[in-house]
């Protein structure tokens, strides 16, 4: 095969703040021939994500940090151009954690086959993905959600946010959800149906309408952005509740230390449960997560939004865009057909 040259995006310096294109560059490289044992793929979507901001600063995580000049690394569908492998054939579909490039060669390890006959590619970075088993293992583990229960969601028209409403009402709760714009309200109640939204952006006291929405109280708040939300939901938690310390999107890109909630007290008066988790610490979930969503999309019992942007190049601008709110549901950038 004649060589192929791959567009790929490398971290160019680390961020201050909320990241700036010029964090990032461009770079096209030529792939290598593939090997005996290797497959070459092409990526057609790949899946930006507020945890790759952690991974852009140079300290200890759960996850290792980007390296300056390195291209970034994340969640991406492709198809297999050619195989040298005995466990894929051309034409198959996989996952892969080699986003951010158009084309890569693998030996077949961290590559996952897809059924793009059961769902469209790009679900398998969302509803289908990691994204929707984080909303499945965060609201039923973590929170250990029970029937009927009072849930509070913030980012609830995000990628994750979206399918922790709708799981929760499959479980019979009462669901009211928090997002930035009326659009993203609407859809959570119309279509998602959903019982409340508001959007944070025009309430004056997000703290007192949280009040209104939960007259009797919170039992599970699902924490996807920190700040006035979470200070919201400690203010209104019922006794004994449960927060899913999901994520902390508010301050991903703050450039210095911010306050912890004045209404952490409330965690001891309350009796509240509190507890983080990363997804990938819960793949013993993996197969429940498969039967349980598989049935509920095939039932037509969950809805799912996306936002795509076309074009590698454009793949910083799509990444930067979830700081501003600019996705509606899961954000995915569209690298090839
Ligand atoms: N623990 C895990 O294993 C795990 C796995 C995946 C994701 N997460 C976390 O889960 C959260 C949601 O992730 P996602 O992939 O579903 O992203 P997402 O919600 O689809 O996208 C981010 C959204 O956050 C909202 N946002 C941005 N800045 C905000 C701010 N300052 N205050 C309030 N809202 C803000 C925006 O929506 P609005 O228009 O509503 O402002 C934006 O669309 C993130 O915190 C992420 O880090 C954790």
């Amino acid at each position: 095969m004649t060589s192929i040259k791959s567009k790929e995006i490398r971290l160019k310096k680390r961020p201050e703040g909320l990241p700036g294109n010029d964090d990032f560059e461009l770079a096209e490289v030529v792939v290598p021939p593939v090997n005996d044992g290797q497959v070459l793929i092409q990526n057609m979507y790949m899946s930006v994500d507020p945890y790759m901001r952690g991974r852009m600063v140079d300290r200890k995580s759960y996850i290792p940090p980007f390296q300056i000049g390195m291209p970034l690394e994340g969640g991406s569908v492709g198809r297999v151009i050619e195989s040298k492998n005995s466990g894929f054939t051309a034409g198959d579909h996989v996952m892969s954690m080699q986003g951010w490039r158009e084309y890569f060669v693998s030996d077949g390890v961290g590559l996952n086959k897809i059924d793009t006959g059961l769902l469209p590619a790009q679900a398998y970075l969302g509803v289908a993905g990691l994204t929707g088993m984080t909303a499945y293992v965060g609201l039923l583990h973590i929170g250990e959600l029970q029937e009927g229960q009072n849930v509070f969601v913030s980012s609830a028209a995000g990628a994750v946010g979206s399918v922790v409403c709708q799981i929760a009402k499959l479980k019979g709760c009462y669901v009211v959800g928090s997002a930035g714009s009326e659009k993203k309200t609407a859809w959570l109640v119309d279509e998602a149906g959903i019982d409340a939204a508001f959007n944070y952006k025009k309430t004056d006291d997000v703290i007192a309408e949280v009040g209104r929405k939960f007259p009797e109280g919170i039992d599970v708040y699902f924490e996807n952005v920190g700040g006035v939300h979470l200070e919201a939901a400690l203010e209104h938690m019922k006794p004994g509740g449960h927060i899913v310390m999901c994520g902390m999107i508010s301050m991903y890109n703050a450039v210095a230390p911010v306050p912890g909630p004045v209404r952490l007290p409330y965690v001891i008066m309350k009796s509240l449960t509190m507890r983080g988790f990363v997804v990938s610490d819960h793949f013993d979930k993996l197969g429940a997560f498969i039967s349980d969503m598989g049935g509920w999309i095939a039932e037509g019992k969950i809805k799912w939004k996306e936002t795509v942007v076309e074009g590698i190049e454009n793949a910083p601008d799509a990444f930067i865009g979830l700081f501003e709110g600019e996705n509606f549901g899961k954000m995915i950038v569209k690298i090839a057909d």
